[in-house]
Order: C-alpha cells, then sequence, then structure tokens
C-alpha cells in the first residue's frame, strides 16, 4: 500500500519524506489557497522533495482550458499527476493527458459508477472521498469496498484506487484491509499511525530497566 500526504504545506511535506515512509503528495485548490503560495512555484519544489507521484490539479471546468492547464502542470516535473474533476470534460482530459504519457488522477469520485469511468477514461488513479461522503451519513469505506470488488474483476483495468478525504487512522487501516492501492492523508493523521499508548508505556519500562543496568551497547 502506498501513502501520499495531502497537503501543500511544504514543510510537513519535506518532513514525512524525511521518515522513508512517504510515496507521494496530492494537493487540491483549496490546499493551495491555504498555503498562500504561487502554484506553479510549489508543484516544482514538491517535485524537487518527492520522488512519487505528485497531484496537482487544474483549475478550469472547460475541456479546452483544462487540457491546456493540465499540460503545462505536466511539463513541471516527469512525477506531476494531473488531477482533473470527474465529469464529462474531466475525463475526456484524462483520456488526452494519459494517451500522452503524464499519470492523472481523477478526483471527486463518490459512487462505483463514477469509478467504472475513471478506470475506462485511462487514469492512473481515481480519488474516492470516503470522509465527505461519512460527513453526510454514507457509508465511504462501502464505496472503496465496491470499487476494489469491481476493478479486479477487469484485468485490463490498471486504475488504482486512491482513498482520498481521510479523517482517521481507521480509514488508512480499513483501506488496507480492502486491498485499496493508495491512500492520502492529512500530515496528522499520517503521523498518528504510529500512536499506541502500550507502546509509550513499554518503551519508558525499557529505558528505566536498561538505565539499571549501567551497559552501553557503544
Ligand atoms: C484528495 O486528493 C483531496 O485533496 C482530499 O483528500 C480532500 O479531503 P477533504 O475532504 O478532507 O477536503
Amino acid at each position: 500500500m502506498k501513502f501520499f500526504v495531502d497537503t501543500a504545506d511544504i514543510a510537513e511535506i519535506r518532513d514525512l519524506a524525511d521518515s522513508g515512509l512517504l510515496d507521494g503528495v496530492t494537493t487540491n485548490p483549496s490546499l493551495v489557497a491555504k498555503s498562500g503560495r504561487s502554484f506553479l512555484d510549489l508543484v516544482a519544489e514538491i517535485c524537487d522533495v518527492v520522488d512519487g507521484p505528485v497531484s496537482a490539479e487544474v483549475a478550469s471546468t472547460d475541456f479546452e482550458t483544462m487540457l491546456a492547464e493540465g499540460r503545462k502542470l505536466a511539463k513541471i516535473a516527469k512525477n506531476v499527476t494531473v488531477k482533473v474533476p470527474l465529469t464529462p470534460a474531466g475525463l475526456k482530459v484524462c483520456k488526452a493527458i494519459s494517451s500522452e504519457g503524464t499519470m492523472v488522477n481523477v478526483t471527486l469520485c463518490f459512487s462505483a459508477a463514477q469509478a467504472i469511468l475513471a478506470a475506462k477514461a485511462g487514469a492512473s488513479f481515481v480519488s474516492p472521498f470516503v470522509g465527505r461522503l461519512d460527513d453526510i451519513g454514507q457509508e465511504g469505506m462501502g464505496l472503496i469496498a465496491e470499487i476494489v470488488e469491481i476493478y479486479s474483476n477487469y484485468e485490463h483495468f490498471t486504475t488504482e484506487v486512491l482513498v482520498a478525504s481521510i479523517r482517521n487512522p481507521m480509514h488508512i487501516v480499513e483501506s488496507a484491509r480492502l486491498g485499496a492501492h493508495v491512500v492520502t492523508a492529512p500530515p496528522s493523521v499520517l503521523k498518528s499511525l504510529f500512536n499506541h499508548p502500550l507502546t509509550d508505556k513499554g518503551l519508558a519500562q525499557f529505558v528505566a530497566d536498561w538505565q539499571k543496568t549501567g551497559q552501553s551497547i557503544l
């Protein structure tokens, strides 16, 4: 399973990249607005820090402009993944840009039917938003189970399921149980995967007992 971080905060990205556990980055227009950074500069900087796929989202909604934006983003670095919305025009852009050899992440997926369309459009990734479904009382993880099952029925569907809008560590654990290929989560959620009170308690005990031995390994 691959771990992407869902942020436009370059300090957080550097920090997580240092952990050696980071496989990629996703951004979206809301995260870019929050960062206050120039989008094109930011994407270039993230691509310098992280070797894996870096999702950069188009800003327009019509086919021609999205295509031009996607092509411009793709030129920034070879690991740029152009992110397009799951609309008829977005999927047309997906097909065109994928066939030019650039990875495409189809975002704002909320149904299995939409995920089938993304796979047929040649997307490298489809991003179903589990947290936003949970927020309106629907079963976000149920959608992941459905998409993983459908994709596994067709060898020629090479699109990876990128679980997005993750709110807590159990979303990640459940995604792994279901066999989703990738999760993208805020830095705080990725870091929370380390936490267990018995780990802290056990380590404190080992450190205290080791001191009693009066020994040093080095
Ligand atoms: C995915 O690519 C999106 O950027 C993200 O996961 C959306 O998450 P949110 O619902 O917490 O905004």
